[in-house]
């Protein structure tokens, strides 16, 4: 039997794949396809201290090997959550991460009280969502802003806290640092890349928000050299996402530093990609006679 189990932040991930958020809704959907306690974790959709509508359509567009999405943190609202979507995700054995994000730094911290009450497992502090105007992507491109948010946060949390930094900055290891200067308790990267498509025949951008986020495997190089930068700059863990397909991905990716593995614009593909790539994972530790999966974490030889 190959040890696939991570523990991180103290609790212990049964395997190294969390699903990212916003791309596993609260888990229910998929929940119709497989027994959500296969996974090692769910990050739900990005939460807001009220109900949001997102942005108006279109708001997803395919590009090659990848999306482009501007969804605009459309979700119920961080009580709605805790009332109506976390006593169904307890009733699964796997670990619960609560993405949020806020418009100012005071939202950030009421919804980090409201979910630490409500025993959330880990909470995922998005400084990074590129397709709000205030907050999101404003805090996480500025050292400053990583600080004012985490340090506020962290007075507050009895959760674990993780910061989900955006790849849209030129100096992701200032960002990464500043987090961690701020007590975060681990980091997580990459969220999407700021992308644009046009129509040619009307000449309008494709998006209704002009702009959007770009996923899938055409970000996986950026996401593996960014979690690598960050995996070596930091003491805390890490945990890394963009664009993994496969469990070489998967791979790869611990070999790049991260602890834990996020898998998101798969699903939309294939909606059994986690469980695929948990299968691949032990395919390979079976071929390179690897027991425990924790011992590929930052094991790339980069002499
Ligand atoms: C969105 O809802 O617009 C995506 C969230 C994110 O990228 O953080």
């Amino acid at each position: 039997m190959k040890e696939l189990s991570i523990n991180f932040l103290g609790y212990n991930f049964k395997n190294p794949i969390v699903m990212a958020s916003g791309t596993f809704g609260f888990g229910r959907e998929y929940g119709e396809f497989y027994e959500l306690s296969k996974l090692g974790g769910i990050c739900v959709k990005g939460l807001t201290a009220k109900p949001r509508l997102g942005n108006k359509p279109p708001r997803i567009a395919e590009t090659p090997m990848g999306m482009l999405n501007s969804v605009g943190l459309q979700n119920p609202g961080v009580d709605a959550f805790i009332t109506d979507e976390l006593p169904f995700l307890r009733e699964h054995d796997t670990v619960v991460i609560a993405n949020i994000s806020g418009n100012t730094v005071e939202e950030y911290v009421e919804m980090t009280e409201k979910l630490s009450d409500a025993g959330v497992d880990i909470l995922e502090i998005n400084v990074s969502c590129p397709n709000v105007k205030a907050g999101g992507m404003a805090f996480g491109t500025s050292t400053e802003g990583v600080t004012a948010v985490t340090e506020a946060v962290m007075k507050k949390a009895t959760s674990p806290v993780m910061v989900k930094l955006s790849p849209n900055v030129t100096d992701i290891i200032s960002i990464a640092k500043s987090a961690e200067a701020s007590g975060a308790d681990a980091i997580s990267l990459i969220n999407t890349l700021l992308g644009m498509r046009i129509d040619t025949t009307t000449r309008k951008p494709v998006l209704n928000n002009i702009v959007g986020g770009l996923s899938g495997p055409a970000v996986f190089p950026v996401a593996i050299r960014m979690v690598w930068q960050v995996a070596t700059a930091v003491k805390i863990p890490v945990l890394g996402m963009g664009g993994i397909m496969t469990g070489n991905d998967a791979v790869e990716m611990m070999l790049a530093g991260a602890s834990l593995v996020g898998v998101g614009t798969a699903c939309f593909d294939d909606p059994y990609a986690p469980l695929r790539i948990t299968k691949e994972i032990e395919e390979y530790m079976e071929r390179n006679t690897i027991n425990k999966i924790s011992d590929l974490i930052g094991k790339v030889n980069t002499e």
